[in-house]
C-alpha cells in the first residue's frame, strides 16, 4: 500500500490547537526562519476592521524555528488550509527532527506580499495591539500566551515570543477592539 501521509510542522497556534487528527506527531526544527508576529489575523485574533497580530515566519540566515511536526492524512491539509487561509500559503521545507532524521514538511507561511500582512513594529506597539484585539477563535492575548507556554513545553526559548509575553503580562486583561 502506498503511504499518502504528509508532515505538516507547525509554529504559532498548531503547536497548541491541535484541531484535526495526525498519524503521529515530532518536535521539529526548520532552518532559517524566526517566528514574528508580523501576520494580521481578520478571521481567528481580530475582525477586518480591527485585526489581530499573529505569527508568520521571516527568512534569517543561521536562524532555527522549532515547532511541531504532525504526519497526517491529506484531507487534513483541505482543513488547515481554510483556517490558514487569511494570507498564508503552503511553502514546502525539510524539516530537522533532532535525532539527525529529516523529513519534508509543509509549513504555512504568510509574506508581505499579502494584504493582511502588518510587518514589524517596535514590540511595546505590538503587545499593546495584541493586548487590545480579539475575534472569533478568541484574544490575541490567549493567543500569545498560549503560545508562549507550548514552546516553553518545548524547551523553546524564543526571544520575540517570551518579551511580547512579559510587556503583555504587565498590561491589565481588559479592552477588546
Ligand atoms: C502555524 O501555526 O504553523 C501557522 C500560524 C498560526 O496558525 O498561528
Amino acid at each position: 500500500m502506498t503511504d499518502t501521509s504528509a508532515w505538516i510542522f507547525g509554529y504559532g497556534s498548531l503547536i497548541y490547537k491541535v484541531d484535526f487528527p495526525y498519524i503521529e506527531r515530532r518536535p521539529a526544527g526548520i532552518d532559517g526562519w524566526v517566528r514574528r508576529f508580523w501576520q494580521g489575523s481578520h478571521d481567528h485574533r481580530g475582525v477586518p476592521d480591527a485585526p489581530g497580530r499573529v505569527v508568520t515566519l521571516s527568512p534569517q540566515a543561521n536562524a532555527i524555528c522549532k515547532g511541531m511536526a504532525y504526519r497526517v492524512e491529506p484531507d487534513v491539509l483541505a482543513h488547515l488550509d481554510f483556517r490558514e487561509k487569511n494570507g498564508y500559503a503552503r511553502v514546502t521545507t525539510e524539516m530537522n527532527f533532532g535525532d539527525g532524521s529529516r523529513a519534508d514538511g509543509i509549513v504555512y507561511i504568510a509574506t508581505e506580499h499579502n494584504d493582511a500582512y502588518l510587518g514589524d513594529a517596535p514590540l511595546p506597539e505590538i503587545a499593546a495591539h495584541i493586548q487590545r484585539c480579539a475575534g472569533p477563535s478568541g484574544s490575541n492575548r490567549e493567543y500569545l500566551l498560549l503560545l508562549a507556554e507550548a514552546l516553553r513545553q518545548l524547551s523553546e526559548h524564543d526571544a520575540h515570543v517570551f518579551a511580547l509575553e512579559a510587556l503583555l503580562l504587565k498590561m491589565p486583561a481588559q479592552q477588546v477592539c
